[in-house]
């Protein structure tokens, strides 16, 4: 049996090794660049292939692996947004993802970044930085203080309720698919717009589909409090960014934290010293003092990593042997 890993970098390195050990009768290559076209044909004689990339994984790249007898693709990620669902129905290939590899990594991040924003760390660092020790004018917010609601209900979503429970902040959730535990603590609110109304922070832990791209828009931001604080490290087009933008000039919205963008494979995981970046978009917003921008880095910890290693590369090796996995997606 032979497994094609692509886009593996120095730091994952050690779990393949790892597994490469306890699995000796499977040919493990690794590839360090991405899957794409061109290099989909270094599969050649694999019976499954191993991904991590936030690009997109087109109709023609699947075609090529296809052609090549390989449908057995496993994403050492969870989201399946850069898939192309309907090629993977007409190949009859068969994608496994890692549904849960850290819940606790992202929901950590996002919440150290809300108090960050509640905290104005940036302005001060920027005033700091010029010898400027003055307290006033930037008062901060308390955490305890905050309506948090909580959109997606999920494993990420959950881990996070329970650190801002912990920081006595009130929850409030919305998801359409309710989950018991919270259903039995009555956070849940029947709508979006309700959410809008009652909360001081709304943050996103859902997927990215049709229905869900630009749910925060120019309409939703109307329907919200004055100087909201917006979280979002899950996908970018969640969130219309023009219409952030807007929001962040009128007030409307106090501070936002994203660490996923529209665009953000122009400049995500990219080393861009010294460079022009052509984005409009992402310059506006990294230049202010109330918007953290992170490089989609909410998963990156050392037991996300491993696990998205070792869960993939199982998910694959259950594949290829059975035709079978429990992480299998169905796509809608
Ligand atoms: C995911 O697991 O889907 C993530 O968002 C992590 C990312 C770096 C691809």
């Amino acid at each position: 049996m032979k497994i094609v890993a692509y886009g593996v970098r120095q730091d994952e390195r050690p779990y393949f090794d790892a597994w490469q050990a306890a699995n000796p009768q499977i040919e493990l290559q690794l590839e360090p660049g991405l899957l794409d076209e061109t290099s989909a044909a270094l599969a050649n004689g694999a019976d499954g292939v191993v991904v991590f990339q936030q690009k997109s994984y087109s109709g023609t790249i699947l075609q090529r692996l296809s052609d090549l007898g390989i449908k057995n693709v496993s994403l050492r990620n969870v989201g399946v947004d850069n898939v192309d669902a309907a090629m993977v129905k007409k190949l009859g290939m068969k994608i496994t993802n890692v549904p849960v590899y850290s819940p606790p990594a992202i929901a950590e991040f996002t919440v150290t970044q809300l108090m960050q924003l509640l905290r104005r760390t940036k302005e001060y660092e920027r005033k700091f930085a010029q010898q400027d020790f003055r307290w006033a004018p930037q008062m901060s917010q308390e955490l305890n203080q905050q309506v948090v609601g909580v959109v997606g209900t999920g494993n990420i979503g959950r881990a996070a309720i329970k650190i801002y429970q912990g920081f006595g902040a009130k929850v409030i959730a919305y998801d359409k698919f309710h989950n018991e535990a919270i259903e039995k603590q009555e956070l849940y609110v029947d709508s979006l717009e309700e959410l809008y109304r009652q909360a001081t922070v709304i943050t996103l832990h859902i997927p990215l589909f049709t229905e869900t791209t630009h749910m925060l828009n120019e309409q939703a931001f109307a329907q919200m409090n004055d100087g909201m604080f917006i979280i979002n490290a899950a996908r970018g087009p969640l969130i219309d960014e023009q219409a952030l933008i807007d929001a962040l000039d009128s007030k409307k919205v106090a501070g936002a934290a994203l660490d996923v963008l529209e665009d953000e494979t122009k400049v995500f995981n990219r080393d861009l010293k010294g460079k022009t970046i052509d984005y409009p978009v992402f310059s506006n917003l990294f230049a202010r003092d109330n918007v953290l921008i992170s490089p989609h880095t909410a998963f990156y910890t050392d037991i996300s990593v491993k696990n998205m290693v070792n869960i993939s590369l199982d998910s694959n090796k259950e594949l290829i042997e059975t035709g079978k996995a429990k992480n299998l997606v169905s796509f809608r």
